[in-house]
Parts: C-alpha cells; sequence; structure tokens
C-alpha cells in the first residue's frame, strides 16, 4: 500500500484553510491571545495543547465567531471572517457538555441544525441516517440522551456537529467526560471520522497522549502564544524549548555551559562531573548557557561503566516507578540532579535487576539528547 505523506505545511503551492494574521485578543488589560501568526491546512487534525487559561478556547472562539480579535486577521478560505456572523461561517464548534436536547431523540437532536435551515424533509433523512451511520447510533436513533451512554451521547453530539457538513469543526475537550478505556476507543473513532469526511478538525485537549495520538500537528502553547507547531514526533523529538520538551512526555534536563566540539557541543554542569556531548543543529556561542533534554527511554542503566558512551554519569537509584510495561528509575547525581531512566519490561515476572540505593551508571548517545538554548 502507498501513502503520499500527508504534509500541507511543507508544500508552499498549498493554500492554508484557516489563517492567523498577527491576531491579538484582550479582554480588558489582559492579553488573552498575543500576536499569532499560523496557519492550519484542510484535511488537518489540528491540536491545541497548554495549561489553563493560556488561551485555548478564546482561538476557537474567535474562529466560530463568538469572540472577535482586537487586532490582526482570521482569513477562511482566504477571506476575511470578521464581518461572518456566527451561524454562516462554515465553522461548526462542539462544546465540552455536548449540549444536546434532554427532550428530542438522538434522531432529533441530529436533525435539529437541518430543519432550522429548512433543508427539506427527504434530504433532512438521508443525512440524518447518514451521520446515525457514520456514528454508529442507528440503533439508537429513537432514545432520548439520557436513555444512552456518555460515550453514545458524545457521539451524538458529534453527529449533530458534522450534519451540516461545515467546513471547519473545533472540538473544545470533546472526550473530556469519557473514561480512560471509551476515551481511545473514541479518538480512534474520532480520526475515522475526521478521514472519511475529510472536514478539518481543530481540538482542544489537556491529555497531551490524546493530542499525539489524534493529531496532524500539535501546538503547544504558553500565555497567549504558541511556542511550537510541529507533527506530534517532531514536538517529541525536536522540541523548540525546555518549555515544549517539558509539556510533553517525560524529559530530564541538565543546564550548563556550551563548548563547541566536533559535530556539536561539550556541555559542562557540575564541578566534579564528566561534562556531557550533543550534536546539534543550533548554533551557540562558547560560555553560553545551554540546556540538554534527555527523554527517560534514551538512557541506559548498567551496573557497570559502558565502554562504548562517552555520556556516561554515575548516579544512586532514588526510586523506581513500575508502570506494567515499563519502569522508570529515578537517579541520583552527586550533585543532587535526578536523571529519569527507563527500560522496558518485556519479560512477564522480569526479574529486576536493580533496586533502591543501587549504585548504577547512566549513559547515552551524543544524538540521544536534544541541545536548548532557552
Ligand atoms: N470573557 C472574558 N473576559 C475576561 N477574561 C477572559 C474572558 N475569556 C477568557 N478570559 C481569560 O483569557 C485567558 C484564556 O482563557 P481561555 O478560556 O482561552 O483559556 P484555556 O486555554 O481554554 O483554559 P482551560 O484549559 O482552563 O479551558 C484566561 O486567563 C481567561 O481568564
Ligand atoms: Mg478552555
Amino acid at each position: 500500500m502507498t501513502q503520499t505523506v500527508f504534509e500541507p505545511w511543507n508544500d508552499p503551492n498549498e493554500k492554508p484553510l484557516i489563517q492567523f494574521r498577527g491576531v491579538t485578543k484582550r479582554f480588558g488589560d489582559f492579553t488573552a491571545i498575543d500576536n499569532q501568526t499560523f496557519d492550519i491546512f484542510e484535511r488537518e487534525f489540528f491540536a491545541l495543547l497548554g495549561p489553563s487559561g493560556c488561551g485555548k478556547t478564546t482561538m476557537m472562539r474567535m474562529l466560530a465567531g463568538f469572540e472577535t480579535p482586537t487586532e490582526g486577521t482570521i482569513l477562511l478560505a482566504g477571506q476575511d471572517i470578521a464581518p461572518i456572523p456566527p451561524n454562516k461561517r462554515a465553522v461548526n464548534m462542539m462544546f465540552q457538555s455536548y449540549a444536546l436536547f434532554p427532550h428530542l431523540s438522538v434522531w432529533d437532536n441530529i436533525a435539529f441544525g437541518l430543519k432550522r435551515d429548512g433543508m427539506a424533509r427527504d434530504a433532512i433523512g438521508d443525512r440524518v441516517a447518514e451521520m446515525l451511520k457514520l456514528t454508529r447510533l442507528e440503533k439508537f436513533a429513537r432514545r432520548k440522551p439520557h436513555q444512552i451512554s456518555g460515550g453514545q451521547r458524545q457521539r451524538v453530539a458529534l453527529a449533530r456537529s458534522l450534519a451540516k457538513a461545515p467546513k471547519l469543526l473545533l472540538l473544545d475537550e470533546p472526550l473530556g467526560a469519557l473514561d480512560a478505556k471509551l476515551r481511545q476507543d473514541t479518538q480512534f473513532e474520532l480520526m475515522d471520522i475526521q478521514e472519511k469526511t475529510g472536514t478539518t478538525f481543530v481540538i482542544v485537549t489537556h491529555d497531551q497522549e490524546e493530542a499525539m495520538t489524534v493529531a496532524s500537528r500539535v501546538a503547544v502553547m504558553d500565555h497567549g502564544q504558541i511556542i511550537q507547531a510541529d507533527t506530534p514526533a517532531r514536538i517529541y523529538e525536536t522540541p523548540n524549548s525546555v518549555y515544549v520538551a517539558d509539556f510533553i512526555g517525560d524529559v530530564t534536563i541538565i543546564e550548563g555551559t556550551a563548548t563547541r566540539d566536533g559535530a556539536g557541543y561539550r556541555i559542562d554542569f557540575a564541578e566534579g562531573q564528566p561534562a556531557l556531548y550533543a550534536e546539534t543543529d543550533i548554533a551557540l556561542t562558547d560560555g553560553q548557557r545551554a540546556y540538554l533534554a534527555i527523554r527517560p527511554e534514551k538512557v541506559s542503566i548498567t551496573a557497570e561503566k559502558p565502554e562504548d558512551k562517552r555520556n556516561a554519569l554515575r548516579g544512586k537509584i532514588l526510586d523506581i516507578a513500575y508502570l506494567g510495561n515499563l519502569s522508570t528509575y529515578h537517579v541520583e547525581l552527586p550533585k543532587g540532579q535526578i536523571v529519569r531512566a527507563q527500560t522496558a519490561n518485556t519479560r512477564r515476572l522480569s526479574r529486576r535487576s536493580f533496586t533502591w540505593e543501587d549504585e548504577v551508571w547512566l549513559s547515552w548517545t551524543d544524538t540521544a539528547a536534544v541541545l536548548l538554548e532557552r
């Protein structure tokens, strides 16, 4: 099976569906969105991720037309959306609370917007049937919202949001109310539906794993700004800052001074500790402060000093977190820094090779850590 890579953001001929151009949103003297310029492309599944209050919902409400930018322009398919009222935009927003009508059946909930738009009876019937099939709700068409499960209600809300075939669907914490297992299933369903309908999705989630699972690109936000917007793999493997490295997944950050060394830099981080080495594309000046970000799964933990790697530190095991498939070791260096190392538990009832207080060696290759300026 051949599959072309979906990376419209790398194609200069591709026209973005959504363009933010210097968009700022202020509430009084508080800046909720701070001069943001970025694009979202057709058929993207774009995830907004960031701490509470960083501006995710505000970003969506501006797209939906419930808020207007204080400065800047938002274009949808090349057209400034400022003069277009919310109900005339090819945009639909699905709220966390779903807001289903409790007295209407599943069928009528999905048909609601179509009826209001004056669509012909037969066409409504066809469209609702199509939506019920898409979201696998055919059997529940006659039930009321209180007669179905949380996951099913979530699918009704989704069916209702998709019924009018919006170009853009905004999902603000759509899976927040679901338990972990159902949430995972629903994530895959959501991806499937997105692919089938070709709708562009912008999703807000506080769950980084969810963002990584569903999204074509993840935008990591802080204080009204997108710090990095990139594919899940690049966000994880090549974060552009300590903030992003730390926000996504588990990481150890070691702060030190950089000195040019071959294809990268030597990092001196503590008196009496060996220097660390990292290859990188970024350019630093000798003596500059820099941060090494190392993912725990890239750190080997051994009893003997490794012969083949020059990044090798000795430490003592402080804590072990057993996570079933993985174990994470928290290892304390002589100066008190904690480095995390992770091993996969591939054997059932694996003998624990290390335990608390054990003196161990931590090591990684020159390409395993990411060197960051900020
Ligand atoms: N109508 C408003 N008036 C004043 N301040 C507002 C208004 N709406 C949002 N804010 C502020 O703007 C900031 C961003 O809010 P927003 O709702 O976009 O955050 P969020 O990223 O969605 O957070 P959460 O994850 O908690 O939902 C917050 O500090 C919030 O208090
Ligand atoms: Mg919000």
